[in-house]
């Protein structure tokens, strides 16, 4: 006779697996489209919108397809967004955030409050150098960097953002930020930092998107060597406690929300994060750990829309409330259709 393992061992796991019916009953994470945040690119001065390598389905739209992108969202299911808007002009200093301004505005015309609108702060598509601040002699300036982030997000603000999430990476920005916005009235406008933002190679897609890559060029040889990349001000990969500090002051000076970012390659520091700080927690999967997956589907090596949903299972098993993603505009129909959710 066939040994029965279940008969001798009542501690089975598989018992429990044998059905759809049962697995359903037992799952203990569970995700929800409501989770979802749609990142948007709006792009000045482009014709036609274009499509971003290994991004599909997201574009740099231009201002009215943004429009028309926001309205199928929002019959997809999508009520939460994140916009970045890309001028055609780029400088040093005294930067113009009205492209922006203006393209908020539009949004909460045709919406209002059907959904929430958070806008990206950050200086990287404004600068000739790519640089997320102002580079005064040899470095990027923190101080002259957080004055111009304090202006932009008081400009999005009184604009109709409903938050602003700086991604810079510079000391002291939620602080000078909230108190900007509570000296102009805007004290229900909330601040999502990108508190514990990784120095990643995973941002690649994103930079042509946002055309906001560094681009040492436009700079002598003298300085290339500290500002080819990002890593004066965005968190060391090798820095678990950096991401801890970071997150705990930004919660300090004022921060509504709290990030990490990128997501799956920092799963470690979301699951330690969110037990450690008792905030609201999103998670930013990057282009480039999205793209990979894209990538891998056309290929044909995976399915897309199955490990699209193992990564946001992980973000939510690793306790991120929120989840930033590209495909968040297919996160409805997928959770629906294929984990019956
Ligand atoms: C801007 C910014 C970046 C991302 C969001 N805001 C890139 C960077 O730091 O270069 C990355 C998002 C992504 O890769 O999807 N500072």
């Amino acid at each position: 006779m066939a040994q029965d393992y279940l008969k001798s061992n009542p501690t089975s796991l598989r018992r429990l697996r044998q059905s759809n019916f049962i697995r359903e009953l037992i799952q203990e994470v569970k995700i929800s489209h409501k989770q979802f945040v749609q990142p948007l690119f709006v792009v000045q001065d482009i014709a036609k919108r274009e499509s971003i390598p290994a991004l599909t389905g997201v574009f740099r739209e231009t201002a009215e397809t943004l429009i028309a992108q926001i309205e199928s969202d929002i019959e997809a299911g999508v009520q939460k967004f994140l916009l970045f808007g890309v001028p055609s002009k780029k400088t040093t200093n005294n930067f113009n955030f009205d492209f922006c301004a203006k393209q908020i505005q539009n949004i909460k015309k045709h919406f209002g409050k059907d959904i929430f609108l958070a806008v990206d702060v950050c200086l990287c598509s404004f600068t000739e150098h790519g640089h997320c601040g102002i580079l005064v002699n040899d470095h990027i300036e923190n101080d002259s960097t957080v004055s111009e982030l304090a202006r932009a997000a008081c400009t999005y603000a009184e604009a109709g953002a409903d938050c602003v999430a700086p991604s810079d990476m510079m000391d002291g920005r939620v602080r000078a930020i909230r108190s900007s916005l509570d000296a102009k009235n805007y004290t229900r406008t909330l601040i999502m930092s990108y508190s514990a933002k990784f120095h990643s190679k995973f941002y690649g897609p994103f930079r042509i998107a946002a055309n906001s890559a560094p681009n040492t060029n436009t700079l002598t040889d003298h300085l290339k060597c500290d500002l080819q990349d990002r890593s004066t001000y965005q968190i060391d990969p090798a820095r678990p406690k950096d991401a801890f500090l970071s997150s705990l002051r930004d919660a300090e000076e004022g921060a509504d929300i709290l990030m990490v970012k990128p997501g799956l390659p920092y799963l470690d520091i979301l699951s330690q994060l969110t037990k450690q700080i008792p905030r609201p927690w999103a998670v930013y999967e990057v282009s480039g750990e999205y793209a990979a997956i894209e990538l891998l589907a056309e290929k044909k090596l995976i399915a897309a829309s199955t490990a699209h949903l193992e990564a946001w299972i992980a973000f939510a098993r690793a306790g991120a409330s929120m989840i930033i993603s590209y495909g968040a505009r297919n996160a409805k129909n997928w959770i629906y259709e294929l984990l019956a959710i």
